[in-house]
């Protein structure tokens, strides 16, 4: 372990990085996409894991970052990963999008792996250092670490929806749950009636009577409030005017058939993205004549997520199914309707697909933020484009231009596809314009500063 001390700690689930056969590649998801930025220029430490199970791993720097990986064995990621972390928490906050699990010895080990990242955290924290634990699987790291180390300045943030009260009522152990959050300072959420659930279940469960936002716990304040998360602004636009970037998109509509209209979703393969229900939408354009396979081609790019875990492995054999019916039903030689890649791309190669893009559909059945429609915004410095939006999305509040949907209802969803397919070049400018401001505006360096700001406070 490291023997120095930190007076800036993030802890998160995952380290920016994993280790791979090939060497160490960027971690999937949007906490690491948000987190890896804010970090590299604090110059703090980074406590987290692997992602593969195994052996002790020495501290190492990276990108200007000190990473201190806290080991998992595969008893550990089977229990608290993709047991209680993803097979309970995650759909349950979610909403139940997928029926929640409950197994005791999946808490057991959630508990004993949250102490192992609250002591690592403990053990490099400087004297009243700040550390900003993250995320669903970290619940009871802030309380831990509270007691181990009053002295700290501790926030967190939870990066997914946190549920309504009744939902919340469910789990077993509710009020471990509650109580390790409420041992932070500041409590951050995506959206203000997460905060307001919050709030509301410190109520219900333990009987504090809000003031406001805040609550008081323990002799101290507790603060919950809303920090939309955001992205990297500055290096999306970079690669959007890189020219082996824009060369690459060019190539990419010529392969996929010149002037055909391209539909693209990107996302990892999770049930809360309404992969399924876009595919289908757009089987059924097809099959109702609005679409025609000669005029508009959906690429649909899915990093692999958590495959070991049932209901992800369930997921992908449907989508798979349904991509192989369309296909075969719509598609002719040399031309198919939809080009699924089960795979992860570099940011280079996402973000010459958003320059690529006419649509870009971001259908969640339920998502915190949604990361992927910031950065199709941000990469259209031409403004054009279309964002096809899901309403049960953070980014739906903060952007009224997009085509909004309920990807329940999939003729809203079809209506919305063809909406924007229709809609007059000038409007989508427009749109585009003010949904670029807002984000210009929001980057992930003012989310960062918005919340260590209130958490300095
Ligand atoms: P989540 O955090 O649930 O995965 P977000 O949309 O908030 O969803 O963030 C996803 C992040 O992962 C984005 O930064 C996006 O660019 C990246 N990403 C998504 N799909 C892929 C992919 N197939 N290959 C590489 N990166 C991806
Ligand atoms: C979401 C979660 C993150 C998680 C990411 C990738 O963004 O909020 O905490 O890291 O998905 O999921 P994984 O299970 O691969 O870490």
């Amino acid at each position: 372990m490291d023997s120095r001390r930190y007076s800036f700690v993030v802890v998160a689930n995952r380290l920016p990085v994993d280790r791979t056969d090939d060497g160490w590649t960027r971690s999937p998801g949007g906490l690491v996409s948000a987190l890896e930025p804010i970090a590299r220029g604090a110059h703090g430490a980074w406590v987290g894991w692997i992602g593969v199970p195994g052996d002790d791993v020495e501290p190492f720097e990276h990108d200007g970052v000190r990473l201190l990986p806290v080991q998992l064995s595969a008893e550990d990621v089977d229990r608290y990963y993709e047991g209680q972390s993803n097979s309970t928490i995650w759909p349950l906050f979610h909403h139940g999008v997928e029926t929640p699990v409950h197994r005791r010895a999946w808490r057991v080990a959630y508990e004993e792996v949250n102490r192992r990242f609250a002591d690592a955290a403990a053990r490099v924290a400087a004297e009243g250092a700040t550390v900003w634990v993250h995320d669903y699987q970290l619940l009871l790291v802030p309380a831990m670490l509270r007691e181990a180390r009053p002295d700290l300045r501790i926030g967190f943030f939870l990066h997914i929806p946190f549920p309504p009260v009744e939902l919340f009522m469910q789990l077993p152990r509710r009020v471990d749950l509650l109580r390790g959050l409420l041992g932070a300072d500041l409590v951050g959420f995506q959206q203000s009636l997460a905060a307001h659930n919050f709030l509301q279940l410190s109520a219900r469960l333990l009987g504090l009577q809000p003031e406001g936002e805040q609550v008081r716990y323990d002799g101290r304040t507790v603060t919950a409030r809303a920090f939309p998360i955001s992205i990297d602004v500055g290096e999306i636009e970079k690669l959007a005017a890189d020219h082996t970037v824009r060369a690459e998109s060019r190539r990419l509509r010529r392969e996929l058939g010149g002037d055909r209209t391209l539909l693209l979703g990107v996302d990892r393969l999770d049930y809360t993205k309404g992969i399924e229900q876009r595919i289908e939408a757009y089987g059924e354009l097809l099959d109702d004549g609005t679409i025609s396979n000669r005029e508009a081609v959906l690429v649909q790019v899915a990093t692999p997520s958590r495959m070991r875990v049932a209901q992800y492995q369930q997921l992908r054999e449907r989508v798979e199914r349904e991509v192989g019916r369309i296909n075969g039903e719509f598609g002719d030689v040399g031309k198919a309707p939809v080009h699924y890649l089960f795979q992860s791309r570099t940011r280079e190669e996402l973000v010459a697909l958003y320059l690529a893009a006419d649509l870009m559909l971001v259908t969640p059945l339920r998502d915190g933020m949604n990361l992927v429609a910031k950065e199709y915004v941000a990469a259209r410095s031409d403004e054009r484009g279309a964002l096809v939006l899901s309403e049960f999305t953070g980014a739906a509040e903060e952007l009224p231009d997009a085509f909004q949907v309920n990807p329940y209802d999939t003729d809203d969803l079809e209506r919305g596809i063809a909406a924007a397919l229709r809609a007059d070049p000038a409007d989508l400018t427009a749109r585009m314009r003010r949904m670029r401001a807002h984000i210009a505006d929001h980057d992930v360096n003012r989310w960062a500063q918005e919340f260590l700001d209130a958490l300095g406070r």
